[in-house]
């Protein structure tokens, strides 16, 4: 039998052992300690069979950039499982499936609406309730693209100072730069901020880690003396090329207004001795992609970005904003989490705050849907119609879906979020 516990500092070398194996990583681990510095022993456990460790998880406390009312965005909470290992001795004996069950509950107990991940595997955790909830959009612009963009943009990025930090190990710099983050925590939906101990984490300079790579620089964007962004990147170069073909890597960017955003490309693009410039976990209508000429001027590529599946489903929907009214039963189908498997009534007002409680009745519900339905829709990803169309969500009363799909209707593509 499995039995989960929490686990303690005495149990990091056994964790990173585990967790070193499953992910392919240098068993020098020069980065341990900033690896644990990112661990929060409140929120990680392991799994036991008779008193050998098979597996482990954690989760980080995050923020998600959800809809709130009418077309308003905000940072909410979102516990963001990660460090899933079992054991290659124990696999495929469903270790993982009694640490995700428990991971639910222990999140039920905490009073979470919502659980993210992102997947190493596409084929692993739509089983237990979860669905992409936004794209991961990569692309690449050339080194003196033209950012080709509207004249009030051009003139408020004309206003922004962008300045070059070449060392940001330090915790003046992380603060400074923990500070933007969280400004910018609501500017899209989908962002994702780290917890701060994981992006302190992040900053740290680790020269083995990093191998022959340069230490991680920062450029900074101000407005009247005030912070409005800020990109993490490192640089590879390649000297015998003629011309130099040398690559700049975003690690993360964060951009306050349009004018910022505009600001700090100009500075990517510029930047000597690098032929392109890599930008990962943006969103399909990133305004950097489609001001360096779109999918033709840009190269992206897709993949799947954050995951979700509600913990509680009242509470995920009663927490999420609305666009339109509506009134509309759905009987949710949740395998793994019984407590969300019944009918639910979402009504919605005038002003777009929702609440979605257990409904009593016989007869079909409006809408039937599976669990991930929920995730897939969320962040405006997928719409209601086209699960339907896809067979994926079934509609009983005429309208219901039309009505859910206006309700929940956003109008800017989530970004990707953050790898985690
Ligand atoms: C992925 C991993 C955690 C699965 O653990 P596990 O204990 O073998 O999983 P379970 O036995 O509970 O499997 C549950 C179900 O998922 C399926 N499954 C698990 N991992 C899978 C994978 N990588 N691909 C396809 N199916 C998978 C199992 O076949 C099983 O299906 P079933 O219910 O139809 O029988 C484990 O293989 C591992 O540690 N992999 C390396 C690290 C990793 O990728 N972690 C995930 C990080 S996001």
């Amino acid at each position: 039998m499995t039995t989960i516990r929490p686990l303690t500092s005495a149990d990091a070398d056994a964790l990173l052992d585990l967790t070193d194996y499953a992910f392919i990583a240098d068993p020098g681990r020069p980065w341990r300690d900033s690896l644990l510095e990112q661990v929060d022993f409140d929120n990680t456990f392991g799994a036991f069979r008779d008193g050998e460790q098979v597996g482990g998880y954690l989760f980080y406390d995050l923020t998600m950039a959800e809809p709130g009312p009418l077309g308003t965005v905000r940072a909410q909470p979102l516990p963001g499982l990660s460090w899933v290992t079992v054991h290659p001795d124990h696999r495929r004996r469903g270790v993982l499936s009694t640490m995700i069950r428990h991971h639910l509950a222990d999140l039920r107990e905490r009073g979470a609406a919502w659980s993210g991940l992102t997947a190493s595997d596409p084929r692993i955790y739509g089983r237990f309730g979860y669905a992409v909830a936004t794209l991961n959009v990569r692309y690449r612009v050339r080194q003196g693209a033209r950012l080709d963009t509207p004249e009030p943009v051009a003139r408020a990025a004309d206003d922004v100072t962008v300045r070059t930090l070449f060392a940001i190990d330090d915790d003046a710099t992380a603060a400074r730069l923990r500070a933007i983050t969280l400004e910018g925590a609501a500017t899209a939906l989908g962002v994702l901020t780290w917890p701060e101990r994981k992006e302190r984490g992040h900053l740290r300079d680790v020269p083995a880690s990093r191998r022959d790579l340069e230490p991680l620089h920062a450029l900074v964007a101000t407005r009247g003396g005030r912070d409005v962004g800020a990109v993490v990147y490192r640089r590879t170069s390649d000297w015998p090329q003629q011309p130099p073909n040398g690559r700049l890597e975003v690690q993360w960017m964060t951009a306050l207004d349009a004018g910022a955003t505009l600001a700090l490309g100009r500075r990517l693009v510029a930047e000597e001795l690098v032929e392109q410039v890599v930008l990962p976990d943006r969103g399909l209508d990133d305004p950097l992609l489609w001001w360096a000429g779109g999918p033709r001027g840009a190269e992206p590529t897709v993949s799947d970005g954050l995951w979700l599946r509600p913990v509680d489903v009242g509470a995920a929907l009663s927490r999420r904003g609305y666009a339109a009214p509506c009134d509309v039963s759905v009987q949710i189908a949740d395998p793994t989490c019984p407590w969300n498997e019944r009918r639910w009534r979402l009504v919605v007002g005038d002003d777009g705050v929702g609440r979605c409680e257990p409904a009593e009745g016989s007869g079909t519900a409006d809408v039937e849907a599976p669990v991930q339905a929920l995730g897939a829709v969320h962040l405006g990803l997928r719409g209601w119609a086209a699960l339907a169309a896809a067979g994926e969500v079934v509609e009983h009363r005429p309208g219901a879906i039309a009505e859910l799909g206006r309700a929940f209707a956003t109008s800017v593509a989530p970004v990707g979020g953050l790898e985690f």
